[in-house]
């Protein structure tokens, strides 16, 4: 059995219903998210990309490499925003091979054709890995200096307290030395992050319901995705905004090879995503408890996102 069948199986034969949000990216997923990306009410990718015009040059002073380095990008995608940076980086004369991380081969090859095309002097080896398969890799192959990129606040996406078990991991693959660049989604107005998460245009609906038409898709299930809303809710003390699916009307429902149906009430919730928003006094918190030290937090011109630079103790 796959894995993405067993945990399908597993998180809704569970008593509260639950989906892993990696499962959102299959190739329609990835288009839709690009079409969230691009959302007036998604801030995100719109602060983390001033943060880099505004502060670009001082990023690079502040990691203080003399010698060559190593730019580490872990979940790279279309690279738009890292683009920023890796241009000015190269107008600063800095010494370095950017090398891009992504499960999907396919993504890395546009990103890697664009990058041929946009930065012809760039030095550019993708890694079609798992992240920390691929960073294994590296610590084996390379002595210079590494910069890693994890941006966008995917960091927000991982499930409750995991977060930190992921850095620790991170840091336990880096050496002393090594910077860590983290884009971090900054806890705000509750409505302003809310908007975000469910836009009007029903963008991020069908973000969410793209995981159930997947399972009908590739486990041969067949869910009435009419009777599933999308719905977000966001805690402001814990800052986690969670997305889940809600079932309008009781239902069966089956997947091929499996004897028994799934069983939904009326007003039974699937979860299928957290979005954790932080304080800055919680990452330098974060921070401290995973082995890296702060070097210094920058921030967009409204405070909304930070990207924070951290170094491997
Ligand atoms: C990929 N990730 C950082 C996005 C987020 O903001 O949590 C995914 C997303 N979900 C709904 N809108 C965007």
């Amino acid at each position: 059995m796959t894995s993405f069948k067993q945990d399908v199986i597993t998180g809704l034969s569970a008593d509260a219903k639950y989906l892993s949000s990696r499962y959102f990216y299959d190739e329609i997923g990835d288009q839709i998210f690009q079409e969230i990306m691009a959302m007036p009410d998604y801030y995100l990718t719109r602060a983390e990309e001033e943060i880099f015009h505004l502060r670009k040059e001082e990023i690079y002073k502040a990691l203080n490499f003399s010698c060559p380095f190593k730019l580490v990008e872990l979940g790279a995608g279309d690279g738009l925003k890292t683009k920023i940076l890796l241009r000015s980086f190269l107008e600063q004369k800095a010494d370095f091979q950017y090398l891009p991380i992504d499960i999907s081969s396919h993504v890395l090859a546009e990103l890697s054709e664009s990058l041929a095309q946009e930065l012809p002097q760039l030095e550019v080896e993708p890694m079609a890995k798992e992240y920390f398969e691929a960073l294994e890799q590296l610590q084996k192959i390379s002595g210079e200096p590494k910069l890693v990129l994890f941006l966008g606040s995917n960091i927000g996406n991982f499930p409750q307290g995991k977060a930190s078990g992921f850095l620790n991991s991170l840091a336990a693959k880096l050496q002393t030395g090594d910077k860590l660049l983290l884009g971090v989604d900054l806890k705000k107005e509750p409505a302003k992050i809310l908007k975000a998460y469910s836009d009007k245009t029903g963008i991020t609906a069908r973000f969410n319901l793209n995981i159930l038409s997947r399972i009908n898709r590739e486990l041969g299930a067949n869910f009435d995705l009419q009777s599933f809303d999308h719905y977000a809710s966001y805690n402001p003390q814990s800052g986690e905004c969670r997305s889940y699916l809600i079932c309008r009307k009781a239902q069966e429902v089956h997947l091929e090879g499996v004897a028994q149906n799934i069983h939904f009430e009326e007003f039974e919730s699937i979860h299928t995503e957290i979005s954790k928003k932080y304080s800055p006094s919680e990452l330098d918190r974060l921070a401290a408890e995973t082995g890296f030290k702060v070097i210094e937090k920058f921030y967009d011109s409204q405070k909304q996102f930070s990207d924070v630079l951290l170094e491997k103790r």
